[in-house]
């Protein structure tokens, strides 16, 4: 079978995860990576044997790079792009991708517009069966529309009200803040609430946001009203055994958003990413037709899985279990129960206990 050849437009924190996800796919190929300006990520593609490319303008980048061609040299050679610039430099980009007829996924910041659908895998993979313009939404929106789905299935979501109290920046920008402060967003709803829309378009979404002191993960508090009397221990199983979410609990001590960038680094994930979005148990509740949950959503890695699965539906694969079941297993998020990637050895009980 002939792998999907794959150009990542973008190498910061989205790109360079994406990069790597494709090389771990058995049905993708990473054709190339292209570097803006030179920087130490671009030295590790170099490390990794990812072919870099350059944009317009070499921007000095050949001093230090060895380069495989300029960006239409990358489109020209790729199946499908994922576009993984600051916005709204991927609306830009697209110029490119039309004029040589190659498909090409954007990232939530970029406008819906930008493309043909939104695309969150576990609810709206068909919507994107061989388009040839995608886009992946943003991390916050992705969480709320995993989470919401579920409940949506269950019982029918009728009306959400979402409080989202997000990370000031990425852990590697220091140009951004605040450092001692609590900012509300000055728009009502959040611009989060729209953004489902694209999603999940029959659920009434309103968000508020409060940007905070940190950069590991941001927190959603949300309240969804549905249609049926809702069991509190269905919620939970369902949201147990769902891939991509991960129940967590302070009967494990995990209690906070800095234990969970724990767990992520303690599984071994690359960079100690949490690509699963984390529900507390003990944060799950139901009063009259309405239920309560609090989730914590890693902005630089849950959008990962998505943009792998967006690839294959572009590429005409129908069956989104499939894709997300390859997805998964390549990328060590497996039906909830979430695996390290570290060689587990069987444990032999002690003589006598059994
Ligand atoms: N970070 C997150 O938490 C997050 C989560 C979900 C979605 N997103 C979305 O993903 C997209 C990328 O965000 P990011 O956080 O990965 O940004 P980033 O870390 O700033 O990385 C952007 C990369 O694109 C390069 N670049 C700059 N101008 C470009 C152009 N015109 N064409 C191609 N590449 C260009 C940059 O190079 P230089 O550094 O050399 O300028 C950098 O390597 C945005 O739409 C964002 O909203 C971000």
């Amino acid at each position: 079978m002939e792998k999907i050849k794959v150009g990542v437009v973008g190498y910061g924190t989205i790109g360079k995860r994406i990069a790597d996800a494709v090389i771990l796919q058995p049905d993708m190929e990473l054709v190339g990576v292209t570097a803006h300006s030179y920087n130490y990520r671009i030295d590790i593609a170099q490390e990794k044997g990812i072919p870099v490319f350059y944009l317009e303008e070499k921007n000095g980048l050949e001093k230090n790079c060895k380069l495989a061609g300029n960006l239409k040299a990358l489109v020209n050679k790729c199946d499908v792009v994922v576009d993984c610039s600051p916005s709204p430099c991927g609306a830009e980009n697209k110029a490119v991708y039309e004029e040589l007829g190659v498909k090409a996924i954007f990232q939530g910041g970029e406008k819906s517009e930008v493309a043909q659908t939104s695309f969150v895998a576990q609810c709206n993979y068909e919507k994107s069966i061989n388009k040839d313009y995608v886009r992946v939404v943003s991390c916050n929106t992705t969480g709320l529309s995993r989470s919401l789905k579920i409940l949506d299935d269950l019982y029918g979501v009728t009306k959400v009200n979402a409080t989202l109290i997000r990370r000031a920046t990425d852990p590697g920008q220091v140009n951004k803040g605040p450092i001692n402060a609590i900012v509300p967003t000055m728009e009502l709803p959040s611009h989060h609430g729209p953004d489902v829309l694209t999603i999940l378009p029959h659920i009434d979404v309103f968000t508020m946001a409060v940007v905070v002191p940190t950069t590991i993960m941001h927190m959603h508090n949300i309240s969804a009203k549905v249609t049926k009397t809702p069991d509190l221990e269905e919620i939970k199983k369902k949201f147990k055994s769902t891939p991509r979410l991960r129940v967590v609990s302070a009967k494990e001590k995990i209690t906070s958003t800095a234990h969970l960038a724990e767990l992520g680094r303690d599984l071994g994930y690359s960079r100690g990413d949490m690509m699963d979005i984390c529900l507390w148990e003990e944060g799950i509740a139901v009063k009259d037709n309405e239920v309560f949950f609090m989730q914590a959503v890693h902005q630089e890695s849950d959008v990962i899985p998505e943009n792998i699965d967006a690839i294959r539906a572009m590429m005409g694969m129908k069956d989104a279990d499939m894709s997300m079941e390859i997805t998964n297993t390549s990328l060590g998020l497996m039906n909830g129960k979430k695996k390290s990637k570290i060689q587990k050895t069987e444990v032999e009980p002690e003589k006598g206990l059994i």
